[in-house]
């Protein structure tokens, strides 16, 4: 039977034009395994969240996303650092998507990047996102960890990133997060 590629809907927390997080998603697009589709999800026009809006359903943006996480085979998270956390307009996002009924993050499988100024590459950010994600029931894949430091010296004015070593990690990450969803749906 031919092989059915996966799915992978990547999630970027930063709305910045210019962005490193968004150039490293674009990078994914272009390492990435032969046969995974990645589709690009659009959160910048989420609300804050609101648990009275929320009474009343969900604001069109949230159900797509939400739409969009169920129909992925995996997720792919960029993710910026700030103030040593997680971006404000990602923990809205997954806050915003993660409510019932039938919160479409359980059971999975996610890979997570990251690109900032600092020398530690998003590290801190990225432990905050792993842990929400744990709470939310996904399966975060562990290594490689993708934690571009100093991003301001590595990307070029085209937001190219110049730093073959990320990219082989970032291929890594991919490759692995296609072999984890596999051996995850096999049990
Ligand atoms: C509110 C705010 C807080 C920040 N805090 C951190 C931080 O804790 N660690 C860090 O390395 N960079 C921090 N930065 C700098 C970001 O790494 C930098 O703006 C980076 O370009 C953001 O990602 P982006 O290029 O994808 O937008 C912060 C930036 C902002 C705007």
């Amino acid at each position: 039977m031919a092989d059915q590629g996966l799915t992978v809907l990547g999630i970027c927390g930063s709305l910045r034009k210019g962005s490193y997080n968004a150039a490293l998603m674009r990078l994914a697009e272009e390492l990435k395994p032969q046969g995974m589709t990645l589709k690009i999800a659009e959160i910048g026009s989420i609300p804050l969240y609101n648990e009275d809006v929320r009474a009343q359903g969900f604001p069109p943006p949230v159900e797509t996303l939400r739409q969009q996480i169920k129909a992925a085979d995996a997720l792919l998270f960029a993710c910026p650092e700030y103030n040593y956390s997680m971006s404000g307009v990602l923990k809205n996002a997954i806050d915003w998507a993660s409510r019932p009924p039938e919160q479409p993050f359980a059971g999975k499988p996610i890979a997570i990047m990251g690109a900032g100024a600092g020398m530690a590459g998003t590290a801190r950010a990225q432990a905050h996102l792993r842990q929400s994600c744990v709470f939310l029931d996904m399966h975060p894949l562990n290594k490689p960890e993708v934690l571009i430091g100093a991003a301001h010296t590595k990307f070029d004015a085209n937001g190219n990133l110049n730093d073959d070593t990320a990219k082989g990690l970032i291929r890594d990450l991919l490759a692995n997060l296609d072999r984890f969803t596999r051996q995850l749906r096999a049990k």
